[in-house]
C-alpha cells in the first residue's frame, strides 16, 4: 500500500480524495461552489478562496473517514500548486503544508493539467502505464500532450486562444443560458440537430495540432445576433448541437492526428470537456474503427478532484520529486509540462468588475 491523500482548490471546487498506489481511489470528495458563483456568471476570485477555507478541513475529514484511513497510515500529502486561481491556490497549499508537517509526511506540489492526465490511470478501467497521447479539454485549458513515462510530458499542441470548456462556458452565457455552459449546452445538444448550422471548424485542416475556438464562439454569438435582428425565435437546441459538433469535430480530429504522428496507440481524453457526451460518444466509435486504445475517466474523475491529484503525486513521490521542506510557492500560470502558459485566463471567472483579482 502507497496511500496518499490529494488536495485540491485550483478553481471553484473544494476536494481531497485517498489513493492508494496512484490507482485504487478509496475516497474523493469533492465540496463544488457552482451554486455561489452560479449567481456571478463565472467564478469570483475572492468567494472562491473563502469558500475553500471553510470547506477543505472538513472534505480532509471526510475523505479520510471514508476511506477508513488514519493520518498516521498516509505516505504523503499532495497538493495542487497550479495553474489556477492565486488566492484558491494558496488556501490548498497553506492547509498541505500545515498537514504534512503536522504528521510529518513528505508534501509533494502537483501541476493541475498534468494531474487531469492521471485521471486516466485512476481505476479498474485506466490506463496500465505510458506511453500514451493525452488531450486535456478543460475550463481553461486545451492541451494535447504525449505521456513517455510516469512523469515526463511532451507538449505536442495548445489552444491560441480560448480553452474549449471557456468557449463552452461564453457562448452558453452569452445565449443566457447560465453557468457553466458546458453541461447546459451538453444537454440542450441531446434535443437539436448538430447539422442545423455550419458552424466553423477552426485549424482543422492546418496540419498543426494548435487549436483555436475564439472564431467559432464569436460566429456562433453573430449567428444569435442575426438571428435576434431578424426577430425570429432561436432554435437554443439547434445552435447547442451544431456547436458542439464543431467543438467535437475539432478536438477528435487534432486527437487522431496526435496520435497518429507519434505513433502512439493509446489516447486518454480528459478535464472537465471531456464530460461532455457528444464528444465521449465520437471518441469511441472513432476509436473502436480504428482500433486505438481510448481512456476516458468516469465524469466524476473529468471534472476538477482530488483523486487525480494524490494519483500524480504517487507517481511523483516514487521518481523522487517531493518537495524538500521548503515552502511551496502558488503558480498560477504553470504550463502542462512545466513552465510558464503562454496566456494567463483565471478558469471559468465572472465577467466585469469581479475578474480584477484573475490569477
Ligand atoms: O476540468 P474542469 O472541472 O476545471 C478546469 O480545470 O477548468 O473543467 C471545467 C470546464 C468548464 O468550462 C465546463 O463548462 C466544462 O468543463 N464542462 C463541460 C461539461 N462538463 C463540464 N463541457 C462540455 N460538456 C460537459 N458535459
Ligand atoms: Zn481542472
Amino acid at each position: 500500500m502507497s496511500l496518499v491523500l490529494g488536495l485540491e482548490t485550483s478553481c471553484d471546487e473544494t476536494s481531497a480524495a485517498v489513493v492508494d498506489a496512484g490507482r485504487r481511489v478509496l475516497s474523493s470528495i469533492v465540496a463544488s461552489q457552482v451554486a455561489v458563483h452560479s449567481l456571478y456568471g463565472g467564478v469570483v476570485p475572492e468567494l472562491a478562496s473563502r469558500r475553500h477555507l471553510e470547506a477543505l478541513l472538513p472534505v480532509v475529514d471526510q475523505a479520510l473517514r471514508q476511506a477508513r484511513v488514519a493520518a498516521v497510515d498516509l505516505d504523503a500529502v499532495a497538493v495542487t500548486v497550479g495553474p489556477g486561481l492565486a488566492g484558491a491556490l494558496v488556501v490548498g497549499l497553506a492547509a498541505a503544508s500545515a498537514l504534512a508537517m503536522a504528521w510529518d509526511r513528505p508534501l509533494v506540489p502537483v501541476n493541475h493539467l498534468e494531474a487531469h492526465v492521471y485521471a486516466g490511470f485512476l481505476g479498474p478501467n485506466g490506463a496500465d502505464a505510458p506511453p500514451l497521447v493525452a488531450l486535456v479539454v478543460s475550463g481553461g485549458h486545451t492541451s494535447l500532450a504525449e505521456l513517455t513515462s510516469h512523469v515526463s510530458f511532451r507538449l505536442l499542441g495548445e489552444t491560441r486562444d480560448d480553452a474549449a470548456g471557456e468557449a463552452f462556458d461564453k457562448v452558453a452565457r452569452h445565449l443566457g443560458l447560465g453557468y457553466p455552459g458546458g453541461p447546459i449546452i451538453d444537454k440542450l445538444a441531446a434535443e437539436g440537430d448538430p447539422e442545423a448550422v455550419p458552424f466553423p471548424r477552426p485549424l482543422l485542416d492546418t496540419g498543426a495540432l494548435d487549436f483555436s475556438f475564439s472564431g467559432l464562439k464569436t460566429a456562433v454569438l453573430y449567428y444569435a445576433r442575426d438571428a435576434a435582428r431578424r426577430g425570429g425565435a432561436l432554435n437554443l437546441p439547434d445552435v447547442a448541437a451544431s456547436f458542439q459538433a464543431a467543438v467535437v469535430d475539432v478536438l477528435v480530429e487534432k486527437a487522431f492526428q496526435a496520435v497518429e504522428r507519434t505513433g502512439v496507440r493509446r489516447l486518454a481524453v480528459v478535464g472537465g470537456v471531456a464530460a461532455n457526451r457528444g464528444l465521449r460518444r465520437t471518441l469511441t466509435a472513432r476509436a473502436e474503427a480504428e482500433g486505438l486504445d481510448l481512456v476516458l475517466p468516469g465524469p466524476e474523475f473529468c471534472t476538477d478532484n482530488a483523486a487525480m491529484v494524490a494519483g500524480l503525486g504517487h507517481f511523483l513521490l516514487e521518481a523522487g520529486a517531493a518537495g524538500d521542506g521548503e515552502p511551496l510557492r502558488a503558480c498560477p500560470s504553470l504550463a502542462l509540462g512545466g513552465g510558464r502558459r503562454k496566456r494567463g485566463r483565471g478558469r471559468g471567472e465572472a465577467a466585469g468588475p469581479a475578474r480584477a483579482e484573475r490569477a
